[in-house]
């Protein structure tokens, strides 16, 4: 049987178990470790190491909404992780919790070579997105154990993902061990609100979280009209989050991803900044958000923007 793995993976892939590299040209439906006999399912051409459990509202969600727009993604891209897509020509580029595969793409469109990993079927919507781009390549598999090959990757940036996991720090600690010495990482997590707000969106997540998706997403289409009404969007949703993303489906999809995930943690700046330093990251850059503003500026400095996020840059330096 032909292989239809859809790139090469230029010898990244690793066997989770043994650490042997794993050659997914394979037979087309598995790939087998030499070193210890792990076989990996195969499917559309993406290795599988793990399916979704507590992640899975993701791989519905990614699945179903269209969100990726070129313009914005580049500048989200550019705003979160400091490196214009330019800069990033030839290099090993991980997207750690690809998701759908907007930022993967942006990332290969500029000429890096990426791997885009998410613990869900995510990574089915990311291969189409970037179906024209063979230097993009994905693998599903948990970020706390990459079936990649350690200290591999000029460049890893991560967006959002993290803190989905029961334990931030440990997916940050994984990751950080597939930067290259002298290679860059970046992350963007959500941050710590004010006690209220973070109150507030506790007792509404305890409800949210256990509800069915096809119930939640009306909530979240309620949410998104919400969204769109001027001046309810600049007010009320600085008290319950809801998107005010100028396209319709964005506004559900960023909405239901707010309120779906099991775990949501929220940080603070000194936190990741300690992180970084006890993970051998040095030349740190605190990055500012994507959107200006004195108003928002001040609200985002007294933390009182639900959603916005603590982010930074640094090169690995042992
Ligand atoms: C909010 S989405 C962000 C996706 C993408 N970075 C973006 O901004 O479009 C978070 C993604 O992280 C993934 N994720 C969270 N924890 C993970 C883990 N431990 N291993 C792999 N993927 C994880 C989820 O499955 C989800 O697709
Ligand atoms: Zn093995």
């Amino acid at each position: 049987m032909t292989l239809t793995v859809q790139c090469d993976y230029l010898g990244w892939l690793r066997c989770p178990q043994c650490g042997h590299e794993l050659d997914p040209a394979a037979d087309g439906q598995t790939c087998a470790c030499a070193g210890c006999g792990m076989m990996i399912p195969v499917q559309n051409g993406i290795p599988r190491f793990v399916s979704a459990e507590h992640l899975a509202s993701f791989g519905l969600q990614w699945n179903k909404y269209e969100v990726a727009h070129d313009d914005e993604d580049r500048a989200t891209f550019e705003a979160k992780t400091g490196a214009a897509p330019g800069e990033l020509g030839g290099l090993r580029v991980l997207d750690a919790g690809c998701g759908g595969g907007r930022y993967s793409k942006v990332a290969a469109e500029g000429g890096a070579n990426v791997c885009g990993a998410d613990h869900t079927t995510a990574v089915d919507k990311a291969a189409r997105l970037c179906a024209h781009l063979p230097s993009a390549c994905f693998v599903q598999a948990d970020l706390k154990h990459l079936p990649l090959k350690p200290a591999s990757f000029d460049f890893v940036f991560s967006i959002g993902v993290m803190h989905h996991d029961v334990s931030t720090r440990a997916v940050f600690d994984a990751v950080a061990k597939m930067v290259k010495p002298g290679g860059r990482y970046a992350v963007w997590l959500y941050r710590r609100n004010q006690w209220w707000q973070e109150r507030l969106n506790d007792a509404l997540r305890r409800r949210t979280t256990k509800m069915s998706p096809q119930r939640l997403e009306r909530y979240c289409r309620f949410g998104a009209w919400l969204g769109g009404l001027p001046l309810v969007n600049k007010t009320l949703n600085k008290v319950v989050n809801f998107s005010s993303h100028p396209n319709w489906e964005n506004r559900v999809c960023d909405t239901f991803d707010w309120f779906a995930p099991q775990y949501q943690h929220h940080h603070t700046e000194s936190e990741l900044l300690g992180w970084f330093h006890e993970a051998g990251f040095d030349d740190l850059r605190v990055l500012p958000p994507e959107k200006t503003g004195r108003l928002y500026r001040w609200s985002y400095d007294h933390n009182l923007l639900i959603g916005s996020g603590v982010n930074m840059v640094g090169t690995r330096c042992r």
